[in-house]
């Protein structure tokens, strides 16, 4: 899909090589962005079209340069021709991901491209499906082959066919986080938003100065104009930090989001009934905890000890896994802050009143995996063992069961590339982090 805006033809070339957090070259920088990134006020500029997805004088719904709004972020936001991971990219071209091959990026909210990858294997002469929709966050992107879904969230009402970016974040960034810690929406008078409040780089708030919520998500009563689908009175944008630099192949050090508090009520707007913050071990009907108060108490210890089956000599400095990870119970944003590394300086894990979220279990956006877990959990082995006894990831002729249909590349890349060596051999599934049954 081609789209124009000349002065961004030049700035996304340096922005790649500068890196993005603080660069004067950003986009949203926090909040509103220059309107023609995403609009065009008649599809014309010096004589030329600016977005070739219509004809000239005509733009998409609310003058979007795109067929719908989803459309209108990946002109920037996916990118033909990538070789690997690349900055704020976050949907991978299927011609960049033939058959065999992964999907690129590698960010904490994972590659929307793992939806267009659906897998059929053979396990004792039955066929399994492993499908592409599945694997996550079926948003409408026409212009991009994106088709959504039918049906609602599960444990809520948010019709599928409805799901676009501008569903979760607010494409004009309004909510911001002032200096007090408190998160305003921007309706009302405040402070003007002087730089994005996602990274450990990002400047704090100050006294004449806000910076924009995590990720610019929607908050409190969020609802764009096209949709009546109201976020709730309560919730606000979860507090967490993602280090400067995210968009990275993790094999040799982690990605390391901070998660702070709230993840879960947030991911509540629409899975409302999957909130579950007040367990007691062995009652029935409920769900798996998560939320703030859903905390690891005793199962901490667990997960400071587990490296991986059969192994739990591991200790609190050095226990993080970006594949399973809680959240701090804590919305201090000068922690949050020192914890958001991507060179292993900080893993250390958990204590008793760390949070289970959602994110400890599933990506944002999409993964490799079915129901968008981080983790395989389709099969009891996550990998299987060579001649010699070393961890491999089998090929699906190997062991079409642990494989699920991905190749031995895609399984490595599905764990942002971490080798099998990481893992056991035979290793089990992660829920074994926190309840180390194996
Ligand atoms: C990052 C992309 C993006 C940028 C930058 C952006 N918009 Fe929008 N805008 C959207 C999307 C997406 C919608 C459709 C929202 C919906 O579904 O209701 C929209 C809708 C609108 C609407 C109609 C609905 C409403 O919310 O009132 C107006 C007016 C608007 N934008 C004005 C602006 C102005 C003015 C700017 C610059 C200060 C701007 N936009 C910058 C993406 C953007
Ligand atoms: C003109 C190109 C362009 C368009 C269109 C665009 N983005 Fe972005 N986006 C960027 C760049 C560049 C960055 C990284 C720099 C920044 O955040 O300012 C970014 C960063 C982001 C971030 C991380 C920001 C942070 O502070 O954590 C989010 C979330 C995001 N974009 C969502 C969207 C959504 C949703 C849309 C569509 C409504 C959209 N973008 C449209 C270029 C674009
Ligand atoms: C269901 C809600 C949801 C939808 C739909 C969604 N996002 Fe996100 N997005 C999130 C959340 C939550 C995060 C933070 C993930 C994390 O840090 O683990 C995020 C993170 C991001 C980031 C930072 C990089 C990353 O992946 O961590 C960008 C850029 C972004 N989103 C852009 C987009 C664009 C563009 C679309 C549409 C093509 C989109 N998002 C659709 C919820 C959503
Ligand atoms: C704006 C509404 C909205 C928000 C916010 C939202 N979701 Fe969803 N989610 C949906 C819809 C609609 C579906 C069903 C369509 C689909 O599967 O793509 C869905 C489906 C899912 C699925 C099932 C995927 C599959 O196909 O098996 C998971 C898992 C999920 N969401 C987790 C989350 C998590 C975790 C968060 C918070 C980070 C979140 N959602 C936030 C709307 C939302
Ligand atoms: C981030 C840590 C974490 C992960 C990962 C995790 N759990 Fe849990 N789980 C908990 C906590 C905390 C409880 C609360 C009950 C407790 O204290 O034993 C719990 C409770 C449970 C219970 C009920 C136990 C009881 O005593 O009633 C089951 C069953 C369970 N989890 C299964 C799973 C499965 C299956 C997975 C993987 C898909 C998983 N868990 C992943 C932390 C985790
Ligand atoms: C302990 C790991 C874990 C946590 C925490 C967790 N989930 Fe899940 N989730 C799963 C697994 C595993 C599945 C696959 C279905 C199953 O086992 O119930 C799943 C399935 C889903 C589905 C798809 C349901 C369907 O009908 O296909 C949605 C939606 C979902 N989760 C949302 C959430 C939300 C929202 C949260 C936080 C409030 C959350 N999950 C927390 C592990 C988890």
């Amino acid at each position: 899909m081609s789209f124009k805006n000349l002065r961004w033809a030049v700035a996304t070339a340096s922005a790649l090589t500068l890196g993005l957090a603080g660069s004067a070259l950003a986009f949203h920088s926090g909040g509103v962005a220059e309107c023609e990134g995403c609009h065009t006020m008649h599809n014309s500029l010096d004589g030329a079209q600016m977005t070739t997805a219509f004809a000239q004088y005509q733009a998409g719904p609310y003058l979007l340069q795109g067929s719908d709004q989803s459309s209108a972020c990946l002109n920037c936001h996916q990118h033909a021709g990538d070789t690997g991971p690349s900055s704020y990219h976050i949907s991978t071209a299927p011609a960049d991901m033939p058959a065999g091959t992964a999907p690129l990026q590698r960010t904490p909210g994972g590659d929307f491209g793992w939806l267009k990858k659906s897998y059929s294997f053979v396990v004792r002469g039955s066929t399994i499906n492993n499908d592409g929709e599945h694997h996550g966050h079926n948003i409408v992107a026409a212009d991009y082959g994106y088709l959504g879904a039918a049906g609602s969230a599960p444990g809520g009402t948010f019709p599928a066919d409805k799901l676009a970016c501008s569903s979760c974040h607010d494409p004009h960034g309004k909510y911001r986080r002032l200096s007090d810690g408190s998160i305003v929406d921007g309706t009302a008078t405040s402070l003007p938003i002087k730089n994005s409040g996602s990274y450990d780089t990002s400047a704090d708030p100050t006294t004449w100065g806000a910076v924009g919520v995590y990720r610019l998500l929607g908050g409190k009563n969020y609802t764009p104009k096209s949709g009546t689908y109201a976020f709730g009175a309560t919730t606000d944008p979860p507090a967490a930090v993602a280090p400067g630099t995210y968009n990275r192949t993790e094999s040799t050090t982690q990605t390391r989001v901070a998660y702070g508090a709230g993840m879960s009520e947030w991911c509540a707007n629409c899975h409302g009934s999957m909130l579950e913050n007040g367990y007691t071990s062995g009652m029935g009907g409920l769900v798996h905890p998560a939320g703030n108060n859903a905390k690891l108490g005793a199962l901490a210890a667990n997960y400071d000890k587990y490296v991986k089956s059969g192994d739990l000599s591991g200790t609190n400095t050095s226990s993080f896994s970006s594949l399973v990870p809680f959240e701090e119970g804590s919305s201090n944003y000068t922690t949050l802050k020192a914890h958001a590394k991507n060179n292993d300086t900080v893993l250390a894990g958990p204590d008793a009143s760390s949070n289970v979220n959602c994110l400890s279990c599933h990506r944002a956006h999409a993964s490799g995996f079915a129901s968008m877990l981080r983790f395989p959990h389709e099969n009891e082995f996550m990998t299987i063992a060579d001649a010699t006894g070393n961890s491999i990831y089998p090929t699906v002729a190997g062991n079409a069961a642990v494989s699920q249909g991905l190749s031995d590349t895609e399984q490595a890349a599905a764990l942002y590339d971490r080798p099998a060596t990481k893992f056991a051999p035979f290793q089990r599934l992660l829920c074994n982090k926190c309840h180390a049954k194996d």
